[in-house]
């Protein structure tokens, strides 16, 4: 009789848990579902405002800042964090505007703030679009703290090397070198700003992509070959997401190629996360999907993506499952 019970006191036990907490059943099957289209809540129910995220991985943790829309035309931003993309915890709004360096503005387009760790001078370093509400500022701004959470001062903020400066991006090489990508003069070019060792300033400007009018850059790398995601620049409105590589971030750039659907499933490209695990390393495209119906409500898009020698798999997925641990991810079950 006793070899009876215990298995089955040992299942009920495990069921129990299981619905009692999502966490506790990914950490038994290390299967994590991640569902497209529904506004992010957080563990207390609030609507996760980051919009055009950066995402920075600390030990196992993804830490996440972006544009608080909530007040849609005066964005804050910011700072969350997750163990698995999906159960978000608000840690703080780490820029306040109008209240963190007032002397900039109180009514600045805060838009598109990524993520940076220095490991030299161990300061969080977060780099910005930071913009007039008519956009003619076309300005940059960047803020950095000892603490993931703590107090973010402004370091520096202005047209970066006296270049008009609009959507942007950061990518950090293999070396440790970062760069600050932004859509150039008026919209025409794409210009990769190298940073200064400490990420604190811009020091050399290479002009990209001369006259295509690209925005929402991101980039990622493989091997010793770079991948760049760029939209066209229609607003708020999705475009064809377009595709270029090269294997010097400065020059040789392929042509752009269109990859997906014409309006990129409705999104356009925040960030590219690497998922590096046991046994695989899967790539995740981020995007948002923005004004869905409202600023406030606009939707992160998150899909797996691969890689071919000179392009990308980009196909939308509705609902897929992802395992941290091997990092292999599956069609859902
Ligand atoms: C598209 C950009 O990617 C967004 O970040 C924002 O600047 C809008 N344009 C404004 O129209």
């Amino acid at each position: 009789m006793k070899h009876i019970i215990l298995p089955v006191l040992i299942v009920a036990m495990t069921l129990t848990s299981c619905s009692a907490s999502k966490i506790f059943c990914n950490q038994q099957n290390e299967w994590t579902t991640i569902t497209n289209g529904n506004l992010w809540l957080t563990k207390n129910g609030d609507t996760v405002q980051a919009h055009a995220p950066g995402f920075l991985k600390i030990k196992e943790t993804w830490y996440m800042i972006g544009e608080d829309r909530s007040r849609e035309w005066r964005p804050d931003v910011n700072l969350y964090s997750s163990k698995d993309l999906q159960n978000w915890t608000f840690e703080k709004k780490i820029i306040e505007n109008g209240v963190t360096s007032p002397e900039l503005g109180t009514r600045r387009m805060i838009e598109r703030a990524k993520l940076l760790y220095n490991k030299k001078t161990k300061r969080y370093v977060v780099w910005c679009h930071w913009e007039s509400s008519n956009y003619g500022a076309s300005e940059a701004a960047c803020f950095s703290s000892d603490k993931i959470d703590g107090t973010y001062r402004l370091e520096w903020s202005g047209r970066p090397l006296g270049i008009k400066s609009r959507d942007c991006n950061v990518f950090v090489d293999t070396d440790g070198t970062a760069y600050f990508i932004s859509t150039t003069e008026e919209n025409q070019h794409l210009g990769l700003f190298r940073l200064s060792e400490d990420y604190l300033s811009v020091v050399e400007h290479t002009r990209l992509f001369p006259w295509q009018r690209r925005e929402a850059p991101a980039i990622v790398k493989l091997g010793n070959k770079y991948f760049m995601f760029s939209s066209a620049c229609t607003g708020w409105a999705p475009n064809q997401c377009k595709l270029s590589w090269s294997e010097n971030l400065k020059e040789g750039w392929s042509p752009l190629e269109n990859i997906g659907d014409n309006k990129a499933f409705r999104t356009q490209p925040a960030a590219i996360l690497e998922i590096k695990g046991t046994k695989t390393t899967t790539f995740l495209y981020v995007g948002d999907r923005w004004k869905d119906p409202n600023l406030a409500q606009s939707k992160t898009i998150i899909f797996p993506v691969s890689f071919t020698e000179t392009s990308c798999d980009f196909q939308y997925r509705n609902s897929f499952e992802i395992n941290f641990k091997t990092g292999e991810w599956r069609e859902e079950k």
